[in-house]
């Protein structure tokens, strides 16, 4: 018995070394100041500070790969939180989102922040300075959801100029479609 949970052992340990060769790839994608949304949007000074802190590893290309990034196979989940996490909301790409999906993103940062979806919560106990107390998570859901109604305003004054008058009728099939987004 002891020398089969010997063997066992060794293989764990034989896989555990071969797979530290397969590592996540680290290489941030070059960021474009003139794509990022803190150029872009100009949050204050503090609620910058917190997305700094609290959504751009994994919602950006400015990605910090901190030490236990190099362990497999923490490091494959880690990856693809911030693989996923970019696929859904890229703040260095923010540039090229139309005004609807900016609106868009921004009301569910706002939600998601409020519901306290996000940040996620296996990224905080590493990473303290990512844990929001009530108010910063106030200050930014609210931050957030003040920036989509603005968007949502403008882009609806933008319609009128393009194409002239928008009718009640019309504005209420184009919330429409924004509920089937959901
Ligand atoms: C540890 C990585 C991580 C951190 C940190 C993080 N997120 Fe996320 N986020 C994800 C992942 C993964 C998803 C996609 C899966 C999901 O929704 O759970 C996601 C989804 C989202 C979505 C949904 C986007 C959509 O339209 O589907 C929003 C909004 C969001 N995050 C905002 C934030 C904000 C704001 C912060 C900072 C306060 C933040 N996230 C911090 C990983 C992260």
């Amino acid at each position: 018995m002891s020398k089969i949970l010997k063997w066992v052992g060794l293989a764990l340990l034989a896989v555990l070394v071969a797979i530290q060769f397969f590592g996540i790839d680290k290489t941030n994608p070059p960021v474009n100041a003139n794509e990022d949304f803190i150029t872009l949007a100009a949050p204050p000074a503090d609620v910058a500070q917190i997305l700094k802190n609290a959504c751009y590893d994994c919602h950006s290309h400015e990605t910090a790969y901190p030490w236990y990034t190099n362990i497999e196979p923490v490091s494959w989940w880690i990856g693809r939180h911030i693989e996923e996490g970019r696929e859904h909301l890229n703040f260095s790409i923010w540039g090229t989102y139309d005004a609807e999906k900016k609106a868009h993103k921004a009301e569910e940062c706002g939600e998601e922040v409020e519901k306290g979806e996000m940040p996620l919560k296996s990224y905080l106990p590493m990473h303290p300075e990512a844990r929001l107390s009530d108010a910063q998570r106030e200050r930014l859901s609210a931050w957030f959801l003040a920036m989509s109604e603005m968007s949502e305003a403008q882009e609806g004054s933008s319609d009128m100029q393009s194409g002239g008058e928008v009718s009640s009728e019309e504005e209420h099939s184009e919330e429409g479609e924004h509920e089937h987004e959901h």
